[in-house]
């Protein structure tokens, strides 16, 4: 028997003014982890997307276990043993957990059309047990953490005798917790000769749970190895198609004057007599394990949650902040991690919400400066290297790291004294990560004082000029440039250690 599972061969796909897929191929063998990487807009969803039955390829052939097929619709793909987990959740969010798993195939009271909610529910019990997960099925999926979601599609992926399961990015929204139990899920896929195709940006995640790995760059297919065959540096190359001479482009500027400074910040719950200050032309990174309290500190800053005590400054000034709009008029800017919900109009243009935030900056009077508008658009995708056809391409059009390149060129829109940036790399691949470092070093260039949030060590260090770690709401260390290692930042972020900050 052959150990092929899936072959897909000269995949084409044509969007309005962009050749997603030219002539791609993919194989995956029985048992596999085969990852599938690339630059944002390379082409990895559309073809997985594809071979979901969610879009349809322009020509092509897929074979499964040997047997060529049309896959006609999502729903027959599912029969044929195809589950996508989608980079965008597919779960209905006010319908149970067990109505979600058997969502269109519900177990039904026999001669009737009634469904038999108790074997429902039984039988959703036995397939979350399956990947581990002790969870009531009875409550909304709405009420599930994005991991616990995740593993409800995996369930559900397994309770339709899935041959093949694709995860589309799955640790871009995990805790390294979260991540652990998916990969040990993974490897129980594995050994039931389960085909898994992977895409993620994270490289360290290949060598970790791949076998082999397939590479693709602007909708081309670029070539297919052994995992262990090849180095980061290799697949980098292949990805970006050129060497990447700079992963972390870091230019230290002298510190200029203060530009925000948090005294005394507390919000019961979440974080505890937090103080920091943060100058024009430095990055300060704010780092610690996940649930820590780094978000929540930067949602208070930014008026988007209340505090119970303590002061906020911008240049010296205090300042009063109740909402985002106060935020954002003080000169305050965050970049959420949350970009599909807080971030983006999906059904507006890349130019439409490059200015939403900041539309007086291109009306006169009363009207809307358009060809300002266009001016300014066009050049935050030729900055920011936004992959699109043009900046009236809707957003929802784009591929996930595009879209978030637009969030990103919103808030530089704003012109904010002060950037908080949450997570601001994630999802994106490397090529454009070096791209976004280079323009937070001409922000800062530009009097900018930048927080950056991340969970991502080597970034931290990388790009930071000081470094504040906390642990359980508390600030318990800082860490300048010269002293700062992975070793010493886990240490206060694992609460093993602590310090004043000041
Ligand atoms: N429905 C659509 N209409 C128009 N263009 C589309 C559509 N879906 C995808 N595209 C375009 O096809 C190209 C490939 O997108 P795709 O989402 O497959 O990229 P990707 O490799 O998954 O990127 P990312 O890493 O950012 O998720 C992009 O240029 C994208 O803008
Ligand atoms: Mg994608």
């Amino acid at each position: 028997m052959s150990d092929v599972l899936l072959e897909m061969r000269d995949i084409t796909k044509r969007f309005p003014g962009v050749l997603a897929l030219d002539k791609v191929k993919l194989e995956v063998r029985y048992g596999e982890v085969h990852c599938l990487i690339g630059e944002n807009g390379a082409g990895k969803s559309t073809l997985m997307k594809i071979l979901a039955g969610a879009v349809s390829m322009d020509s092509g052939q897929i074979f499964l276990e040997g047997q060529p097929i049309q896959i006609i619709s999502p729903y027959h793909a599912q029969q044929l043993g195809i589950s996508m987990i989608y980079q965008e959740f597919n779960l209905i969010p006010y319908l149970s957990v067990a109505e979600n798993i058997f969502l269109g195939r519900e177990p039904r009271i026999p001669g009737t059309p009634f469904i038999n909610w108790k074997k429902m529910y039984a039988e959703a019990q036995e397939v979350l047990e399956r990947v581990g997960l002790k969870l009531d099925v009875r409550i909304p999926v709405a009420e599930l953490s994005i991991a616990q979601q995740q593993m409800v599609e995996i369930a559900k992926a397994l309770s339709i005798q899935a041959k093949i399961i694709v995860m589309d990015e799955p640790s871009a929204t995990l805790t390294d917790h979260e991540l652990k139990t998916l990969f040990e899920l993974i490897r129980v896929l594995r050994r039931q000769n389960i085909g898994i195709i992977y895409i993620s940006h994270r490289l360290e995640e290949l060598y970790e749970i791949g076998n082999r790995v397939t590479v693709m760059r602007d909708g081309q297919y670029i070539g297919t190895y052994e995992v262990c065959d090849v180095t980061r540096e290799d697949l980098i190359k292949m990805m970006v198609g050129r060497e990447l001479t700079e992963e972390y482009p870091k230019v230290s500027l002298p510190r200029g004057k203060e530009r925000l400074r948090v005294k005394g910040l507390t919000r019961k719950g979440a974080f505890y007599d937090i103080n920091f200050s943060v100058h024009a032309g430095e990055i300060v990174g704010l780092t610690g394990l996940v649930g820590a309290g780094r978000t929540e500190v930067a949602r208070a800053i930014f008026g988007a949650d209340p505090i119970d005590t303590g002061k906020i400054f911008v240049d010296g000034q205090e300042v009063k902040i109740h909402s985002p709009q106060e935020a954002i008029k003080n000169g305050i800017g965050l970049l959420t991690e949350d970009r599909k919900n807080q971030g983006l109009v999906l059904g507006m243009t890349i130019r439409e919400n490059t200015t939403l935030a900041n539309l007086k900056e291109i009306t006169n009077g009363f009207f809307l400066n358009l060809a300002k508008e266009r001016q300014v658009a066009e050049n935050y995708v030729r900055d920011l290297q936004i992959r699109t056809p043009s900046i009236e391409q809707i957003a929802q059009n784009l591929s996930g790291g595009n879209q978030q390149k637009v969030v990103l060129a919103k808030w530089l829109f704003t012109q904010s004294r002060v950037l908080i940036f949450d997570e601001p790399t994630r999802g994106i691949d490397v090529g454009a990560k070096s791209e976004i470092f280079k323009l937070m070093n001409r922000l800062l260039e530009e009097g900018v004082a930048i927080l950056m949030i991340s969970s991502e060590l080597p970034e931290v260090l990388g790009m930071c000029d000081r470094i504040l770690v906390m642990h359980e709401g508390h600030l318990s260390g800082e860490l300048s440039r010269n002293e700062a290692t992975q070793e010493k930042i886990m240490q206060f972020a694992t609460g093993y250690k602590k310090q004043n900050v000041a």
